[in-house]
């Protein structure tokens, strides 16, 4: 079965009690059992829920992967595959990633005497360097959350695997539909299924997905003792979701291209980050690697803080919010919304700057978001040249 009809089918037969076409939502905290040791499989919900089941199916289907786990929010499915480390054990990470993963690797594993070294990612020799003796994980995005570098995962995947260390890939940006990070040779994928995989700014939602028995079965320890796991209603909108992901990725993509091109020619922009440029560093790499190049655009606007504030205020449709991946549009300042956590000297060393502006481009009509683009840098101060 293809992508498309995975994505509609896969987990998704009809209900085996009542025939239903569309998987219910499993609104039930319990199970009734006919006798001691005698269940439906299900027991409690945090354990294992119907709805959520479908999902977690499905994600794995669609990531090419053997198993699948859906969690609350992206970042508990992050810490699920964190809770593989123990004290002394340390972490390579390329460098420009989530702001709260970021948080996550500081503030809650640091202290837990977990390590982590942060490297350059689109140089796939650093992570060589970084790898010590204690390093049992490698973590990468790909494309990095704002800049849209890219870390090419084979050769991540091939320095780590020598040295008998895991791989982990947040392939919240790219999506099942246009990366395959467990066939390039990831160990395990995580997403923040809030976004794209969701795809409608409704939910929030993360998962795990992997080939390993081995990983598949700590994890899913993991979920049931922690706990954060999705409420069926959540998996329900979650796995609706996922039915047009195959569409609204090859929409969010068209339309990412054509406003990266529009701002490249804009007076009032510095830099355009989006890997379906020519002109970007790892275009030909995002060839290779991706089948497409995804929705999201940065840009950087001269002028700093106060023109891209007028900027965010002359903006129509795109809204001004967090959150990316949506069929609506968005507009993002990283250095106060996603990387806020980050800080200053280091979110600035790495090119994360007052002037930077995320757009999630969603997929509204191409020409009325140029148009409010458009308007919108009209708005801004004239001496903000780029
Ligand atoms: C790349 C990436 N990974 C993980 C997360 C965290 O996901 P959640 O907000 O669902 O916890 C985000 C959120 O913005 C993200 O952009």
């Amino acid at each position: 079965m293809n992508f498309s009809t995975r994505a509609i089918h896969v987990g998704q037969e009809a209900d085996p009690a009542t025939g239903a076409t569309i998987v219910p939502i499993y609104q039930t905290s319990t199970y009734t059992q006919e006798e001691i040791g005698k269940d439906k499989g299900y027991q409690y919900s945090r354990t294992g829920n119907p709805t959520r089941a479908a999902l977690e199916k499905c994600l794995a289907s669609l990531e090419n992967g053997k198993h699948g786990l859906a969690f609350a929010s992206g970042l508990a499915a992050a810490s699920a595959v964190l809770s593989l480390l123990r004290p002394g054990d340390h972490i390579v990470s390329a460098e420009d990633l989530y702001g709260g993963t970021f948080r996550l690797f500081e503030k809650v594993y640091l202290p837990q005497q977990i390590a982590y070294t942060l490297v350059d990612g689109r140089r796939p020799e650093e992570f060589g360097k970084a790898i010590r003796k204690e390093t049992k994980l490698v973590w990468i995005e790909s494309p990095t959350n704002p800049l849209l570098h890219l870390v090419d995962i084979e050769a991540v995947a091939q320095i780590s695997h020598e040295r008998g260390i895991l791989l982990a890939v947040d392939n919240t940006f790219a999506t099942p539909y246009l990366q395959k990070p467990l066939t390039l040779g990831a160990d395990v994928v995580i997403h923040s299924t809030t976004k794209y995989i969701g795809g409608h700014s409704d939910v929030i939602g993360g998962a795990v997905i992997t080939d390993s028995d081995a990983i598949f079965q700590q994890v899913k320890f993991y979920q049931n003792a922690v706990g954060a796991v999705p409420g069926p209603f959540d998996s329900w909108l979650t796995l609706r979701g996922i039915k047009t992901l195959a569409l609204r990725m090859r929409q969010h993509s068209e339309n990412a291209q054509k406003i990266a091109e529009y701002l490249a020619g804009h007076p009032k922009v510095k830099k355009v980050y989006y890997p379906g440029l020519p002109k970007h560093p790892q275009h030909s790499l995002a060839e290779r690697q991706m089948s497409d190049f995804g929705g999201m655009v940065s840009f950087e606007i001269g002028g700093g803080r106060d023109v891209a504030n007028s900027f965010f205020k002359a903006l129509n449709i795109f809204s001004y919010a967090e959150s990316l991946g949506a069929v609506e549009s968005l507009a993002c300042y990283p250095v106060v919304m996603t990387h806020g956590s980050i800080p200053r000297e280091e979110r600035e060393r790495r090119g994360i700057n007052e002037g930077v502006i995320r757009l999630s481009v969603g997929i509204e009509d191409i020409q009325d978001l140029i148009e409010d683009i458009r308007q919108a840098l009209t708005a801004c101060r004239a001496d903000c040249k780029g």
